[in-house]
């Protein structure tokens, strides 16, 4: 992957795991944005302290990057108490969940990441548990085995994962609270580039915060990673200040464009409007042509493209909008005209992929 698709990926690399610590709000009071979700949480956290008893279980759910992880690990220090992290793909066994479980004090957080990738086996020791604090084991074997109900004290699991489409229903079920992450505005991530750059000890213009902002694909992580590389810029190139000029030719020497747009996205939205004439375009034939992940187009390049209008999702498939295709023409791509404007045009490719494959087509 090249220097610009790495540094605008959402999801978390390596190199980012210290320094995302230490720019992580610690508070509910620190955490900047989000604001409907951090004040339903607040009435929803002190509750439960004033009763002494453990918080609802609570579903968060969002793009990569958004601040899930940094709000589980609120959760608990609001609640005065310890946190456990696991995801869903490290609980493999049943066993392994039953063994967790059995470990936590009275009222901690459990947090489980990715929870729509834990798998039904596990996922059935969590009903009972999440329900009514229970853990049924099973003890023998053949005629004589039996299952043995045993109490864990009460707890509470927050849930993470990208898509709330994809876990399962009973499983949504047993979540008291659901909240949705969405895009940070402007003036939000403005904010948020400003407190990192007091934390890292960066001096940073206010024009400069506003055109990383800007770009930052209204994600915290994508800012902060911004923030650094251009701080690295004005290291090198000035005196270490980092002035809006700095910051534009940073994000051009990064190849992201004014919307924000790295080269995958541009060559997400050139390929629908080139190869498939804007659409409607299958996800699978997309991933085809992009050699990417079926899952990474959805839950990394697709939401934000959205949100900025620049595609649509059909029951047919992706099209690329009016908007996507002015941005490419401002940078000199060449658009050929939109299939869809003609009538009963049959899609080329579907949603279940039926049609995939092909992708040289076109
Ligand atoms: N509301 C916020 N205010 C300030 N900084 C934030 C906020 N939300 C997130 N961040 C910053 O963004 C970084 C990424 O957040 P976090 O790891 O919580 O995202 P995530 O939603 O868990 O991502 P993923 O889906 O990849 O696990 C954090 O280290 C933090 O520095
Ligand atoms: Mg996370």
């Amino acid at each position: 992957m090249d220097d610009a698709s790495r540094i605008l990926a959402a999801d978390l690399h390596d190199a980012d795991v210290v320094i995302e610590s230490s720019l992580r709000p610690r508070t509910l009071a620190e955490y900047i944005g989000q604001r409907e979700v951090k004040a339903n949480l607040s009435v929803l956290l002190q509750a439960a302290k004033g009763r002494g008893e453990a918080a609802d279980h609570v579903l968060l759910y969002g793009p990569p990057g958004l601040g899930k992880t940094t709000l589980a690990t609120i959760i608990a220090r609001e609640l005065e108490v310890n946190v456990r992290y696991t995801s869903g793909p490290e609980v493999e066994r049943p066993g392994d969940l039953a063994a967790v479980l059995t470990s936590l004090e009275e009222r901690d957080v459990l947090f489980i990441d990715e929870i729509h990738r834990l798998n039904r086996a596990v996922e059935e020791i969590l009903y009972p548990a999440m329900e009514d604090f229970a853990l049924d084991v099973m003890i023998g074997k053949g005629p004589s085995a039996r299952s043995l109900r045993l109490s864990l004290k009460p707890f509470t699991v927050v849930g993470a994962t990208t898509r709330a489409g994809r876990i399962s229903s009973p499983l949504r079920d047993r979540f008291g609270a659901t909240y949705r992450l969405d895009f940070y505005e402007e003036p939000e991530l403005t904010e948020i580039v400003e407190r990192s750059a007091r934390i890292l000890g960066v001096e940073v213009e206010t024009a400069a915060a506003e055109a990383i902002a800007r770009r930052g694909r209204g994600t915290p992580r994508i800012v902060n990673r911004l923030l650094k590389r251009t701080r690295d810029h004005a290291e090198v190139h000035g005196n270490g200040r980092v002035t809006e000029g700095v910051a534009i030719e940073a994000m051009r020497h990064l190849e992201i464009d004014d919307a924000g747009l790295d080269s995958t996205d541009r060559k997400l939205l050139a390929s629908i409007i080139q190869k498939f004439a804007s659409g409607p375009v299958g996800v699978q034939a997309l991933a085809a042509v992009l050699s990417e992940e079926v899952e990474t187009i959805e839950d990394v390049y697709e939401p934000f493209l959205l949100r900025l209008g620049f595609i649509d999702r059909t029951p047919q498939g992706r099209i690329a909008t009016d908007a996507a295709r002015s941005h490419l023409a401002g940078l000199g791509y060449e658009i050929p005209p939109p299939r869809r404007a003609e009538p009963e045009m049959q899609p080329l490719w579907d949603d279940a992929g039926r049609s995939s494959g092909g992708a040289d087509a076109g």
